[in-house]
């Protein structure tokens, strides 16, 4: 099957996969004593600084791990209203975590300091839910990147606001590459407290990282991440894989392939009739409005998601593997049912 549904409908890239491979060598020490977690930790901490690194099996654990590291059960995270953690966790960081969920608007899927100040107001309000947390994902659920200036005063109005910035990095490889600076730069450099940092989406069979740059959230976050269920016994065949993301800019290589993938797509289609590109193509995904007659028969080719079924809006996305031949091919198919 080809596929334009989702970044995770994709396989195991094959360095990450050899990277298993390696790791799957005799015993090791469990729950990340190990070499090859250490290695990992050591590679994270010459691209980000001073950082502690925690494991997860996914981004729901990551974000759940992340959120309950900074937020108290009468505490709010502030959110857009595309969030992955409101719309798409089956509600798990208010289950797991007790806190609530206070959802923004926005057309593009970011966050500014002017859509977050009415908020403010519930700071020191007994009967109101506190904001704690001002969570960004990075690129967003929109496909959109916040640039570093972006970033940088949202995380100075967070932080003079008794906030911290929860950064969901499900996709920040792509949003990296976009912007064209360091992983450091477009993060801890900018103020973020505590992030994601996503795998499963670029090229890794399973695992994301949680980074935590801030100190006061250091102590507690082992005992978070072992209540949340994610810390894996055989931590070494996560972070193996993390070790041969980081090596050799793997990560950066398929963020950067994926993007240019999703600005192909776009140019291939946007003259199309009926055609209409509906979003900023900022890092891997299409957001596109398509005949409604067009759908059903392109999709049962290329399986992709409606993303809006009133405006028969479409989320195109790409991915580490996605060649050139298949982005024409794709767009061929859809002039076709055109
Ligand atoms: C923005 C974002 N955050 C987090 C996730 C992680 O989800 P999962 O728990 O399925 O790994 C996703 C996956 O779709 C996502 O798009």
């Amino acid at each position: 099957m080809k596929s334009f549904a989702s970044d995770n409908y994709s396989g195991i890239h094959p360095e990450i996969f050899d990277a298993i491979q390696r790791a799957n060598n005799n015993h090791q020490i469990s729950y990340g004593d190990d070499q090859f977690t250490k290695e990992a930790n050591t590679l994270f901490e010459n691209e980000f600084g001073n950082v502690q690194v925690l494991y997860t099996f996914n981004g729901t654990g990551a974000n759940v791990t992340c959120l309950k590291c900074c937020t108290l059960p009468f505490q709010a995270v502030i959110c857009s209203e595309y969030a992955h953690i409101l719309a798409d966790e089956c509600g798990a960081p208010t289950q797991s975590i007790g806190c609530s969920l206070l959802p923004i608007k926005t057309e593009d899927g970011k966050l500014t300091p002017e859509m977050i100040k009415p908020l403010l107001n519930r700071i020191g309000n007994v009967h109101n839910t506190q904001p704690k947390v001002i969570s960004i994902s990075q690129s967003t659920e929109l496909g959109t990147v916040y640039s570093i200036k972006e970033l940088k005063t949202l995380c100075d109005f967070a932080h003079a606001n008794g906030m911290y910035i929860h950064l969901d990095g499900a996709r920040i490889s792509n949003a990296v590459a976009a912007l064209g600076v360091s992983l450091k730069t477009a993060t801890v450099d900018c103020g973020v407290d505590i992030m994601s940092f996503g795998g499963t989406k670029n090229g890794l069979m399973i695992g994301e990282a949680v980074l935590i740059f801030n100190e006061s959230l250091k102590a507690n976050a082992p005992y978070y991440h072992k209540q949340t269920a994610q810390l894996f016994s055989k931590n070494r065949f996560i972070a193996a894989q993390f070790t041969a993301l980081l090596t050799n800019n793997l990560w950066l290589r398929m963020a950067t392939h994926a993007n240019k993938m999703a600005h192909l797509l776009a140019n291939e289609v946007s003259n199309l009739p009926g055609v209409k590109i509906n979003r900023s193509v900022d890092a891997n995904a299409v957001f596109v409005i398509i005949p409604e007659h067009v759908i059903q028969p392109l999709r049962a080719q290329y399986p992709f998601y409606e993303w809006d079924a009133e405006t028969h809006e479409q989320r195109w996305m790409c991915s580490f593997d996605t060649t050139e031949e298949e982005v024409k091919e794709f767009a061929q198919a859809l002039k076709q049912v055109l």
